[in-house]
Order: C-alpha cells, then structure tokens, then sequence
C-alpha cells in the first residue's frame, strides 16, 4: 500500500503518463491512412462511341482542341487541334470580343503514323504578344465547320497575384477519368498542372494505340480548350512498343502535346519552366537522363538560379514519379531522382513538389533526406523546415484502378494517405499564402477531403518577411534621402 495519498497520486500520474508515451509509440506515425476506399465504376474505358468522345459535325471540323502557357510569362498560348479529312487552315482567328476576331496568328501542321495507324492532321500554332489578364476568344477552322472557343490570360508576373491551380494526373478516359474532369471543371481552377499519364493509349495494341490518343483528346477538349494544361510526361506517355516496329519514345505525346520549352532555355520539351501570375513552375522528366552532367541537370541547375521569389514567390515542381509515396505501388522509384535534385529542392527551398504515377493520393510533412550518403547510414527522412511538401496526386481514375495498398505502419513523413479518385486545387492567396485541397470523387460530388493553408517558403513566415521586408526597405532607403527619424524607425 502507498504511504499517503500524495506519494500515491503522484504514481498515478506516472503511470498515466507512461500509458499516454507509449501509446504515442504504439502509433508509429504522426500521419492519417484513411479508411476510405472507393471505386464509382469499374476501371474500364468509356467506350468510343460514348458522347464523351463525339466527333464535332460539319467536314474537317477541327477536333481534340486544346492550349498551353506559349511563353515564359504567360503572354502567349499555345493553340492545337486535329483535323481529319484534309490539312485545311493553319490560321487561329482571335480578339478580345466575341463574334469579332481582330487577328490572326499562323501554325504549323504535321502527321505521323504509329504501326499501321495514321493520325489526322496536327494543328500547333503560337498566339503572342497577349495582353494580362484578358479574355480573348478564337475560332479554328474553315467555313462552317469552324469552331469558337476563349481563354483567360493570366495576370502580369506579380507577387502577390492570385491564381487558382488545379492538379490532375494518371487521367485515362474511364467514367472515373471524366468524373475527375467535371469535378475539376467545377472547381474554378484556372490552369492544369498535369503530373503526367495522359490518356493510356498504350493499353491497347496496334491501330487502336492512335485511335486511343485522339479519343482522349476528344475527351479533355471540354476543360483543355479553355485553358492551358500545363504538361509533365508520364511512363503511359514513352509509347515503347518493339513488337509493333514502334521504338521511338514519346512519339505520340511529343507530336501532339507541344510545350513552351524554349522560352526557359531547355533544349527538351520533356523538361522546362513557365511563370504564372505569382508561381515559378519547374517541369521535370522522370524518364528523361537526370543525373548529374546531363542535360536535363544542366538546364535546372542553371533554371534554379534564374528563380526570382521577389517576383515569383511560388516556387512549384511538378513531376511524374513521387520522391516521397509510402504506397506498396511504385515504391521507392522516385529514389533515383531523389538522390539527386533533393539537396537542390530543400537549397532553393521549393513550396510543394507534386506528382502522380501511383494512382492514390498521399501528402508528406516537410521532410528532407539530404544528410544520407552510401557511407554515413544516416537514413531516416528528417523534419525539414527548408523542405517541400511532396503531394503524389495519380488519383485521375485511369484503366489501371486505385493503388490500394499503403505500407504498414505509415511512415512518419507521411501526413495523410487516401486510395480514392480526385483531383487537387490550390489557391495563391498572396505572396504568403496558399489555400490547398484535395477533392474526392465521391456519389458525383466534388468533396474536399485534405486541405491546408501552405505558408510561403521564401515570404511566408513571419518573422522571415519582417526580416525580408526590411532589408528590401534597407536598400531602397540607401538610394533615397531620407529623414534620420524614419530611418531609426526601421
Ligand atoms: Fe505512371
């Protein structure tokens, strides 16, 4: 028995504490797996006759319509579209009223097969010299087959404009692909940040790999032809078919979904930068060489130094392969890339790196793994407050089905872990602050299901602005006389 009641009480309380301790440990993982496991449909494709594929009526009308950012600011787009009968008009007619097209800009056109598959005529043509933020409307094609879409330029490179992405990836063209699309379409996003896996056209075999390319097409016209969807390549996009004669990677995607990848002094559609309203967006490769010294190393070496936070203070990666996912699908084949770019995203303190490639969904802490090397054992991920958030977002609803399977126990990188179809939105309020959501597909409504407010790397913390913000005054101050009160003030 205690002695007295304190000495007793106080033993309680330890054992409380220990049970409370342990309990902690038990856990293994700050992280949440949710429960949550869904599939709306059967991960079959819609089939080609479905109207979610229909071809646009009248001869050689244009079809698979759709744009991306022109330039490195956002004053150009971008315009394609396929016709299939006959070349036809290389001419994008635009303006800033409707039924009046002011201009004219000219494109290119080209073809090319795939085994015993012909496409249809690609249209590419470069509108510039836009105005910022202004709705400008534009027709392609000929008579009275022409059709009449519009885009939103975004507003002038700033750092504090607001700017609404969406995030999708591993699309596909099943009923869970355009349950994904309409959700998004809803969800007042303005521009796409596709992380890769397009349309799965290599499902398929022979002629049908063309035919798959230009249903797809068909399918995204609805959100693509609206506004821009900026492109990372997935593995669905290499197209590596020696049986068929077709060894040439990234022939389909590379014909039809062109990037602005000079504008960013790359020498490779694959990888390349756009600036838009307040976001620097950094495109890699996955399945391109990165390691050190070749090209694609070079180029964002070299486009890491031309970030300005002062003008772009997002900082966004996006990617096909995760560097962080804890999913039994796909583990561990961002680790090649890791090893390499990491110490560079935590160096210029990149915001959020995005990817899809496992078809879940997955957020990570702000963690780094910079300190291993093959020779220190120092192996363990760390807290990282110069790190990124790493959001894996292959959750579009392609053929292939979820990735249900997460590892066990959650690791302590990982935040919050969810095998269900989606897609992500996030919203930059200002130069600090940036709303994220995940979305759930769910009974055909658009549910946010993850969410939180990300903090600016390079503006968002208090104390780091005040400091920024001051030394900035400082220099201006240098340059303008000023009263000795004001300066002291500061
Ligand atoms: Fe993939």
């Amino acid at each position: 028995m205690w002695k007295d009641k304190g000495t007793g009480f106080v033993l309680l309380l330890l054992q409380l504490l220990s049970f409370v301790l342990l309990s902690f440990v038990d856990s293994g993982s700050a992280g949440v797996t949710s429960k949550f496991v869904r599939s709306e449909w059967p991960s079959t494709d819609i089939p080609l006759d479905n109207e979610a594929f229909v071809v646009p009526k009248g001869y050689n009308a244009p079809q698979q319509v759709h744009i991306t950012q022109g330039d490195y600011d956002g004053k150009a787009v971008l315009i394609s579209w396929v016709t299939v009968e006959a070349p036809g008009s290389n001419i994008v007619q635009y303006g800033t009223s409707e039924n009046k097209y002011e201009f004219t800009a000219s494109g290119t056109v080209t073809n090319y097969t795939f085994y015993n598959y012909t496409s249809g005529y690609i249209h590419h043509c470069l509108v510039d010299g836009l105005k910022y933020d202004t709705k400008y409307f534009y027709k392609v094609g000929d008579g009275d087959s022409a059709r009449a879409f519009s885009f939103q330029t975004p507003p002038e490179v700033d750092p504090n404009a607001p700017y609404k992405f969406g995030i999708i990836g591993d699309l596909g063209q099943t009923y869970n692909s355009l349950s994904t699309i309409e959700h998004y379409m809803r969800s007042g996003g303005q521009t796409v940040l596709f992380v890769g896996d397009l349309s799965y056209a290599d499902r398929y075999q022979y002629h049908d790999v063309g035919v798959r390319w230009d249903a797809w097409g068909r399918l995204i016209e609805q959100s693509a032809a609206y506004h821009p969807w900026i492109w990372a390549a997935g593995n669905h996009e290499i197209d590596y078919m020696p049986y068929m004669g077709e060894v040439i990677p990234f022939k389909s995607y590379l014909q039809r979904y062109p990037t602005p990848y000079a504008a960013s002094k790359s020498t490779n559609p694959l990888w390349y930068a756009v600036r838009r309203a307040s976001a620097h967006i950094i495109v890699l490769s996955s399945y391109s060489p990165f390691v050190k010294y070749t090209p694609q190393w070079m180029w964002l070496r070299d486009e890491f130094e031309r970030v300005d936070r002062k003008k772009t203070p997002w900082l966004i990666v996006i990617m096909h392969v995760p560097i962080y996912n804890s999913n039994e699908g796909h583990f561990m084949e961002g680790e090649s890339m890791r090893a390499v770019f990491e110490s560079w995203f935590v160096h210029y303190k990149v915001d959020v790196v995005f990817a899809g490639h496992v078809h879940a969904y997955e957020r990570s802490y702000r963690i780094s793994n910079i300190h291993y090397n093959v020779s220190n054992g120092d192996r363990y991920p760390v807290a990282d407050n110069s790190a990124p958030v790493y959001i894996t977002v292959g959750d579009g609803g392609n053929q292939e089905g979820l990735a249900g399977r997460f590892r066990d126990p959650q690791p302590d990188y990982s935040a919050f872990r969810e095998a269900s179809y989606g897609h992500s939105t996030l919203e930059i309020k200002n130069r600090a602050r940036a709303v994220y959501h995940w979305n759930r597909n769910d009974d055909g409504k658009r549910v946010p299901t993850d969410s939180f407010t990300l903090h600016n790397q390079y503006w968002g913390r208090t104390k780091r602005r005040r400091k920024l913000e001051k030394n900035h005054l400082r220099t201006v101050i240098e340059q303008v006389p000023l009263a000795d009160g004001f300066r002291k003030r500061l």
